[in-house]
């Protein structure tokens, strides 16, 4: 598809959705309103950002139906992602839509270098979480044979994978961490499995990470991403090829950046906010969702006309903030895979003893170190971290196996300030 052609899809299918949401929802007419813009006003892609923006609170107030243009009788499936606090986000889909998602999560695995064909074995949970079945019919409509394991009880999916012979594997990149540390407990080694491609997603990961998880495996590991709000996994989907940022599948969700703060567009190649108005969702069309996540749009590579979004940050909910340094723990991250006798498990402890915040590192060793090597290696973790990062902080080296696993999202940030 050329450029023109590509947007001139995209104010098509933007005219149908505003007109759709600002006559079936209720709040999206209120908020237009609000703005003073009306639907018609939009005429150009630019316009866009004369929309009011909509974020999470908006859909928990109109929880749990309140947010769907259409009667309720047309919608086929419900997903819902549990926030840290309140209500959950209730998203909802149409026949269509499940068609068109499971179009877009085909187009991904086979951007990510899957095929008719291939044995998926899907290990994203299933259940309310859109991984799972995102996944499970994304590889259906491409011609694979799903396995669809979900989340948990580690040493059956190693057993599966050793049975069944899955080439691609689909689930969050920390989840397949605990996954190879169980293939070499078994006594498998991680090259010899029939694996090829790892599709991770659902939390942001770094090129350390890829390097660590292609090296263990020499597999290609891409990443892959995706909220329920705007639709689930498959909004965008790096390139096996190309390895170079997620491209966003933007015939049917069109993104900005916008600065968080004072929330103007930037331009293209400036970090900020990524925002999303989906272009074809029937059920539940968003306008200017804010999606949180960090990053940035690059020109397009692999697909010349559709933009890349570069690998997410973090949220800027996981921003950690301490005193005056911002601080993700993808950038913890980089530095604790760069030392070799640590394993990739971290965890960033956030505690206030006094007026100040402190920042604590939790790492782990492959095999238990000798208490002076453990001092030379945390001092030298610290300096590193202070250096590049830019904050002080303590690491702790924990004992192999001490930090928690995870079986889906990692938890990379515990917070014990909210303990009195
Ligand atoms: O995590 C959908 C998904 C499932 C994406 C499986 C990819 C694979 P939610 O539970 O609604 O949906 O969480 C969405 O997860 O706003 C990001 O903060 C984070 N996230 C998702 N994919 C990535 C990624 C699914 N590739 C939230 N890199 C998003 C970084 C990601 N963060």
């Amino acid at each position: 598809m050329s450029l023109d052609e590509l947007r001139h899809l995209q104010t098509e299918r933007l005219r149908v959705t505003l007109r759709a949401a600002y006559e079936h929802v209720p709040h999206y007419r209120k908020a237009f309103e609000a703005k003073g813009v009306h639907p018609d006003d939009i005429r150009t892609l630019d316009d866009v950002a004369r929309l009011p923006l909509t974020g999470k609170a908006e859909l928990r107030e109109n929880y749990p139906f309140g947010m769907f243009a259409v009667p309720r009788e047309q919608v086929i499936r419900i997903h819902a992602s549990s926030g840290t606090t309140g209500r959950p986000t209730v998203v909802g889909y149409t026949r269509d839509d499940i068609d068109t998602w499971a179009d877009l999560m085909a187009r991904s695995i086979r951007f990510a270098g899957g095929g008719p064909g291939d044995i998926v074995h899907v290990a994203y949970g299933y259940g309310l979480f859109t991984g799972g079945l995102g996944a499970h019919y994304g590889a259906e409509r491409l011609g694979c044979t799903v396995v669809p394991v979900s989340g948990g009880m580690t040493d059956r999916q190693v057993q599966l994978i050793r049975d069944f012979g899955p080439t691609v594997i689909m689930l969050t990149p920390s989840y397949f961490l605990s996954l190879l540390d169980e293939m070499e407990r078994l006594g498998l080694d991680p090259h010899d499995t029939s694996l090829r491609v790892g599709i991770f997603g659902a939390e942001p990961w770094t090129e350390s990470m890829r390097a660590e998880i292609e090296g263990r495996t020499g597999m290609d590991a891409v990443d892959i991403y995706g909220l329920s709000e705007v639709m689930g996994p498959g909004v965008g989907q790096e390139s096996a090829e190309t390895k170079d940022g997620l491209h966003i599948w933007e015939d049917h969700f069109y993104p900005e950046v916008i600065d968080p703060v004072t929330q103007e567009p930037v331009a293209d190649g400036e970090v900020g906010e990524l925002v999303f108005t989906s272009l074809t969702k029937q059920a539940m069309p968003v306008i200017r969702y804010r999606t949180r996540d960090l990053t940035r749009l690059l020109p397009g590579t692999a697909v010349p006309a559709m933009r890349r979004m570069e690998k997410v940050t973090g949220r800027s909910d996981d921003m950690m903030n301490i005193r005056g340094v911002n601080v993700f723990p993808t950038q913890i991250e980089e530095h604790v895979l760069a030392e070799p006798a640590l394993s990739p498990y971290f965890q960033c402890v956030l505690r206030q003893p006094g007026r100040m915040v402190e920042l604590t590192v939790l790492v782990e060793p492959h095999e238990r170190m000798a208490e002076a090597d453990a001092a030379t290696l945390a001092h030298r973790l610290e300096r590193t971290i202070k250096r590049r990062v830019g904050t002080s902080c303590r690491v702790e080296v924990r004992d192999p196996g001490a930090i928690e696993r995870s079986m889906g999202k990692a938890r990379r940030i515990v917070d014990e300030r909210a303990k009195r």
